[in-house]
């Protein structure tokens, strides 16, 4: 079931504001019956009108990607450089939610569906993310518990992390971080922080969804079930 206003948008006849205004003006039909009130309700199988010509709205599609290096989280660059959105095909188009940096693999999820982008990209939507680092140095824990108990950076101090140091290589470290924060190149600045700036990082979990058995580069479909995972979490966190 969604408003009306939103199913109009969805099908690109007007912005939701619009739409209400189409509404009131008595200009869309229901299942053959004009309807001028704004709690409007409509679901898969109902029939909408608007000015006599039938709206098909666009699908809602979600992928999971698993970003490989050197390609930007837009859905478009003016200078030619690989975006998240070349690397899927589909007959939508997508954004995606968040972003990772350039430099930065693992998974994205990609959508047309702006409620549910809306509601995890809101500050008050804390998902669950967990990265492999690899770092520059060997760290040791007393460090990392600076990075578990909450650390300064120039916009102020970051949540307590999970923080597990998986091994050691001369001259760096792999470590394993999970954040529910999302700001702006969150893990490189809490390790240049500590003194060991990221050489790699990957991000393999976002919420319930990991990288598993998608190969860098590749993208995958979520299922019906992880969609409604993902909306009821984001309905549950919404502030
Ligand atoms: N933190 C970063 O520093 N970069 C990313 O791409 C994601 C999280």
């Amino acid at each position: 079931m969604e408003r009306l206003q939103k199913y109009l948008a969805r099908a690109g006849v007007a912005s939701r504001r619009k739409s209400e205004e189409l509404i009131t003006a008595g200009r869309v039909m229901v299942n053959g019956e004009t309807v001028t009130e704004l709690g409007a309700r409509v679901q898969a199988d109902d029939v909408v009108w608007f000015d006599g010509e039938l709206v098909v709205p666009e699908r809602l599609e979600y992928f999971l990607l698993n970003k490989l290096s050197d390609v930007i989280c837009a859905v478009s660059d003016k200078r030619g450089q690989k975006t998240v959105v070349d690397l899927i095909e589909s007959p939508v188009r997508l954004f995606p939610v968040g972003r990772l940096d350039r430099d930065t693999t693992g998974i994205i999820i990609l959508t047309n569906d702006g409620t549910l982008a809306h509601s995890l990209m809101h500050p008050s939507f804390e998902v669950d993310k967990v990265y492999k680092a690899e770092v520059e140095g060997e760290v040791t824990e007393s460090e990392l518990d600076r990075l578990r108990n909450g650390i300064e950076l120039e916009d102020g101090l970051t949540a307590p992390a999970v923080v597990l140091l998986m091994g050691k290589r001369p001259g760096g470290s792999f470590v394993e971080v999970a954040i529910h924060e999302g700001r702006k190149r969150q893990v490189r600045r809490m390790f240049d922080a500590i003194g060991h700036p990221v050489w790699k990082l990957h991000r393999k979990r976002y919420a319930m969804l990991t990288d598993n058995g998608l190969a860098p580069g590749e993208s995958r479909q979520l299922t019906g079930e992880e969609v409604m995972a993902l909306r009821k979490l984001a309905e549950g966190k919404k502030s």
